[in-house]
């Protein structure tokens, strides 16, 4: 029966190539968390000019924010269905069983960061202080409900 024989190969085939298509879960485990980790790195200093604790420069805050607005976009596909497992993460499983909310969650850090970028290009203190607590709140709404602490 070569015709079923062969439409098995055919499915075998498109089988491994649909389980080469999907990324390993510790590849993206490792990916999220180093964005998260670029972040961290960026946005430390900027809470430090926020709160005072280092002179507040304008430039450095924006080149800061830019960067921060830039990867909050990278975690859209930082998250995939599979990825709470396969490599030690702070991932939470309700972030898969309400993928809604979380993208959501998501979003509001996205805009939020966006506003930072666009406040920090004024140069205008306040109001760069203003957004800066709102989006560190949007860190913190998702940290809440979907990181392990
Ligand atoms: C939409 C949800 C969400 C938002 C918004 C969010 N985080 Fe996270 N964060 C997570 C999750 C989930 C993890 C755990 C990732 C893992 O371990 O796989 C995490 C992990 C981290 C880590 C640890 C990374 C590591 O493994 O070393 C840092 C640092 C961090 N977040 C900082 C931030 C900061 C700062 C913000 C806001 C500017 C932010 N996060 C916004 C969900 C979010």
């Amino acid at each position: 029966m070569p015709a079923i024989r062969s439409a098995l190969l055919a499915a075998a085939l498109l089988a491994g190539t649909a389980a080469a298509d999907a990324p390993r879960s510790d590849a993206v485990i490792g990916y999220r968390q180093s964005i998260f980790k670029l972040i961290l790195w960026n946005y430390q200093p900027m809470g430090e000019m926020v709160r005072g604790k280092r002179a507040f420069d304008a430039q450095d805050f924006r080149k800061r924010a830019v960067r921060i607005a830039f990867l909050s976009q990278q975690l859209g596909e930082a998250f995939p269905e599979g990825s709470n497992s396969g490599a030690m993460t702070d991932a939470l499983p309700e972030i898969w069983k309400q993928p809604q909310d979380f993208r959501a969650k998501l979003g509001d850090f996205q805009r939020e960061a966006k506003a930072l970028r666009e406040a920090a290009k004024t140069g205008d203190q306040v109001k760069v202080k203003e957004r800066f607590a709102k989006t560190s709140a949007t860190c913190k709404a998702c940290h809440e409900k979907y990181r392990a602490e």
